[in-house]
C-alpha cells in the first residue's frame, strides 16, 4: 500500500508548527526570558535556535523523508542495534500524551468557566482545592477518588486527538491543523491587541524585554535557553520524525526546517507580549510590584491568569478567548504526539491506522483517568519532571550520538540538499556533531545531579525512585527487549 501524504505544503508546515506551538509557547517561555534576562535572552536563545533548533529540526526531516517511517523502524534502518531508541522515544511521547491531555481537559473546563468566572476570588483555593481535589496528605503515590467532573473534557480532548490520528495525515491531523492553527493565531492577536491598551500593561511587556545584559555571561542562562529550544520544538523524540515520514518525495527539507522554527520561535514572543501585558495591567491593578505576580506553569494558567481576567474589562469575553487558544495550542501538539505513537505501531506491526489509533487511544484514556483523580496531580508533576529533564533530553543526546557520530552523517547532508533551495553545508555538520551534543551533554549531567542530589518537589524517596527513575528504567529495559526480540526483516 502506498503511505499517505500531506495534501500540501502549507499543511505539512501548519502540523509541524502546531506540534512546535504548544503550552510551553505559552506558560513556560515568558516567564523563561523574563527571569534570565529579559531582552538579553534572546542572544543565547538566537544562537540556540540556530545552533541547535534548526539543524536538529533538519535532521529529524531528513530521517523522516528518507526512511519513511516512525522512529523505530527509521533507526533500525540505519542500524538493527538503534531500533531500541525509537522505542524509548516512542515510549516517551506516550507518557507525554497520557499526562499532557490532562492540561488541555482543565483547559477545556477553564474555558467554560471562564463565561462567568467560576473560580471566584480565590482562584488558587479554586484550582486546587475544589477542581483538582487535591488534600493536605495527597502524594503522587497516594491517589484519590476520580474526579468525575474531569472526565467529560478529558473525553473531548482524547476525542479531539482520536478524530485526527483515525482519519490519518491528511483527512485528520492537516484538516485540524489548517483550522486550528490560524484560528490560535488570531485569537492570540486579538486579545494582544485589546490587552496593550490597558493601563499598566506596557509597563509588563518593558519588564519583560528590558535587557539584562549582566545575565549574559551565567552559563544558567545558556543552558536554559539551549533546554527550552529542544523542548519547544519537540525534537529528539519521534514527533517531527513521524510527520516528516508523510512528506512527498519533493519536499525542501531545509526551508520547510527555517518557517517551522521561525514560525514557532514568533510565536512565542506574541505569547510573552500577551501574557506579560496581562500580568502588568494585573499588577497595577493590585498595586503590587510585578515580581509578585509573575509566574509559570500551571499556576500561571491556573491560578494567576484567571485571578487577571477577573479585574479586566470584559472578562467573559477575554476568559474563554484565552483558554480556547490554550487548548488549540495544547490540542495540536497532543496530536503530533500520539501520531509519534501511532506511526511508529503502524509501522513495525503492520496494523491498520484506525486499529491502531483505536487501541492507543483507548489505552491512553484509561492511564489518563489517573491523572483526573485527587492529588493527580501530584502524579503528574513527578513524571513531568523526570520525563522533561532527564528521558527527553538523553533521547536527544543518544540520537545525535548514535545518527552523527556512528553513522555516515554526510549522506543526510546530501538527502536534505537535493531538493532543498538553499544548502546546508559545514555548520550543519558542526552544530550536530558538536555543539548540539556539547551542550546537552552540560545540560543533562547537571539534571541528573540535581535528581539525585534533592527530591524533586518535596516527594518522598520510595516516590521518586518508583514513579521517577523506575518508570525510566523500565521504558529502558523494555525497549531494550523490543529491539532484541525484533524479527530481522526483508527489506524492500
Ligand atoms: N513543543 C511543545 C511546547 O512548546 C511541547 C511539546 C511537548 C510538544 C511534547 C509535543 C510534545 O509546548
Ligand atoms: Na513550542
Amino acid at each position: 500500500m502506498k503511505r499517505e501524504q500531506w495534501g500540501s505544503r502549507t499543511g505539512f508546515i501548519l502540523a509541524a508548527v502546531g506540534s512546535a506551538v504548544g503550552l510551553g509557547n505559552i506558560w513556560r517561555f515568558p516567564y523563561m526570558a523574563y527571569e534570565n534576562g529579559g531582552g538579553a535572552f534572546f542572544i543565547p536563545y538566537l544562537f540556540a535556535m540556530l545552533t541547535a533548533g534548526i539543524p536538529f529540526m533538519i535532521l529529524e526531516f531528513t530521517l523522516g523523508h528518507k526512511y519513511r517511517s516512525g522512529a523505530p523502524k527509521t533507526l533500525r534502518a540505519l542500524n538493527n542495534k538503534f531500533e531500541w531508541l525509537g522505542w524509548f522515544q516512542v515510549m516517551i511521547s506516550a507518557m507525554i500524551a497520557f499526562y499532557y491531555v490532562v492540561v488541555i481537559a482543565w483547559a477545556i473546563s477553564y474555558a467554560y468557566f471562564a463565561f462567568t468566572q467560576a473560580w471566584g476570588e480565590d482562584s488558587n483555593a479554586f484550582f486546587f482545592g475544589e477542581f483538582l481535589g487535591v488534600a493536605d496528605d495527597s502524594a503522587p503515590s497516594k491517589l484519590g477518588s476520580l474526579q468525575w467532573h474531569l472526565l467529560l473534557p478529558l473525553c473531548l480532548a482524547w476525542a479531539a486527538t482520536y478524530f485526527a490520528t483515525y482519519r490519518g495525515v491528511k483527512g485528520g491531523i492537516e484538516r485540524i491543523n489548517k483550522i486550528l492553527m490560524p484560528l490560535l493565531f488570531v485569537m492570540v492577536l486579538l486579545l494582544i491587541g485589546r490587552i496593550i491598551f490597558l493601563p499598566g500593561a506596557l509597563n509588563g511587556i518593558n519588564w519583560l524585554l528590558e535587557p539584562d545584559f549582566s545575565k549574559i555571561w551565567d552559563l544558567k542562562v545558556w543552558s536554559a535557553a539551549y533546554g527550552q529550544i529542544f523542548f519547544t520544538l519537540s525534537v529528539g523524540f519521534a514527533i517531527m520524525l513521524s510527520y516528516a515520514s508523510y512528506l512527498p518525495e519533493k519536499s525542501d527539507i531545509n526551508n520547510n526546517a527555517f518557517m517551522t522554527v521561525l514560525m514557532n520561535c514568533g510565536f512565542s514572543m506574541l505569547a510573552g507580549i500577551m501574557i506579560f501585558g496581562a500580568l502588568g495591567y494585573m499588577a497595577q491593578a493590585q498595586g503590587k510590584d510585578l515580581t509578585d505576580v509573575v509566574s509559570s506553569g500551571v499556576g500561571l494558567a491556573f491560578v494567576t491568569l484567571p485571578t487577571a481576567i477577573n479585574l479586566l474589562p470584559a472578562p467573559g469575553i477575554m476568559g474563554p478567548l484565552f483558554f480556547c487558544a490554550l487548548m488549540f495550542a495544547g490540542i495540536s501538539s497532543h496530536i503530533s504526539i500520539a501520531e509519534a505513537v501511532t506511526t511508529g505501531l503502524m509501522d513495525k506491526l503492520g496494523w491498520s491506522r484506525p486499529k491502531t489509533a483505536t487501541v492507543f487511544c483507548s489505552v491512553g484514556l484509561v492511564v489518563s483517568s489517573l491523572y483526573i483523580t485527587q492529588g493527580g496531580i501530584l502524579l503528574l508533576d513527578l513524571v513531568d519532571y523526570f520525563i522533561n529533564n532527564i528521558a527527553l533530553l538523553g533521547s536527544c543526546l543518544v540520537e545525535l550520538l548514535l545518527v552523527g557520530w556512528l553513522c555516515r552523517l554526510s549522506d543526510f547532508k546530501a538527502h536534505a540538499n537535493r531538493l532543498s533551495e538553499f544548502s546546508i553545508g559545514l555548520w550543519w555538520t558542526v552544530c550536530i556533531k558538536f555543539v548540539s551534543v556539547g551542550i546537552l551533554l552540560i545540560i543533562l549531567s547537571n539534571n541528573i545531579k540535581t535528581a539525585f542530589s534533592e527530591n524533586y518537589g518535596g516527594y518522598s524517596n520510595f516516590e521518586v525512585n518508583t514513579l521517577g527513575w523506575g518508570v525510566l528504567a523500565l521504558m529502558l529495559v523494555l525497549a531494550v527487549v523490543i529491539n532484541l526480540n525484533s524479527k530481522q526483516e526483508v527489506r524492500s
